[in-house]
């Protein structure tokens, strides 16, 4: 059985000119910064990870409301120092190496496949993300996803995180193509729902099983990893 027997069915993908992904979490796993680091975390590693990236998160989306803009590797930092301190972790050096690993994050195994799938079938391929422009080229450059990408686009070209709107706008306007015609792709839920009601087509890559979000508009179908992206484009290749 080949995997486009799995794949859901969704209407209405035909049209769709270019493919939109977000970036951590979707196409690089945030938690192998923290697993690399496992000989010096021990079994802190997934912990330390997960609240490493809650706080992040929250810092996005706090910093976007108070009109508090900094970019993402100042958050992310800042979030490091916040759960390295929770939980009470003091090493020389620790937080240097995890901020370093940040930059080399391992994309998930999948993703260079269906890029270069897409890029065969003329499906335009961009980033947009949260990441500054030196972050989401260092993710590219150290996973070998160079030259798979039309366009890195970063938050910061609009000076506000995630959810705003104008995020959203940067990806039709960099690209000219209009949102129905952009299929937008996030693991993150919140990102996918938001995507949506602005316009994109969505597909919410829902890696880690997570329940729906109560947030307006529902993503067009949720898919397990991006495996099914190419079937789903109705360009898969026989
Ligand atoms: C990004 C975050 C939301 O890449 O994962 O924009």
């Amino acid at each position: 059985m080949s995997i486009t027997d799995d794949c859901p069915a969704v209407a209405g993908l035909s049209g769709v000119r270019a493919c939109v992904f977000d970036a951590y979490g979707t196409l690089f796993d945030v938690n192998s910064a923290a697993r690399e680091a496992a000989d010096e975390l021990g079994d802190d590693w997934l912990r330390l990870s997960e609240l490493w990236r809650q706080k992040q998160l929250q810092y996005t989306w706090l910093r976007g409301l108070a009109g508090r803009h900094a970019d993402f590797w100042q958050v992310t930092g800042d979030a490091l120092d916040f759960a390295l301190d929770a939980l009470r972790i003091e090493r020389g050096g620790l937080r240097e190496r995890l901020m370093g690993l940040y930059l080399r994050l391992h994309c998930y195994p999948e993703v260079p496949g269906v890029l270069r799938e897409l890029r065969y079938a003329g499906v335009r391929r961009a980033i947009l993300s949260n990441g500054t422009p030196e972050m989401l080229a260092a993710a590219v450059h150290n996973s070998g996803l160079d030259g798979l990408f039309d366009a890195l686009l970063s938050v910061e070209e609009v000076g506000v995180f995630k959810p705003h709107p104008s995020v959203y706008q940067l990806a039709a306007d960099r690209l000219a193509i209009a949102p129905a015609a952009i299929c937008f792709l996030s693991s993150n839920a919140w990102d996918a729902y938001s995507a949506k009601a602005f316009g994109f087509r969505v597909l919410w890559c829902n890696r880690l099983g997570q329940a729906p979000e109560r947030l307006p508009e529902t993503p067009d179908a949720e898919i397990a990893d991006l495996r099914c992206l190419p079937a789903l484009l109705g360009v898969a290749a026989r």
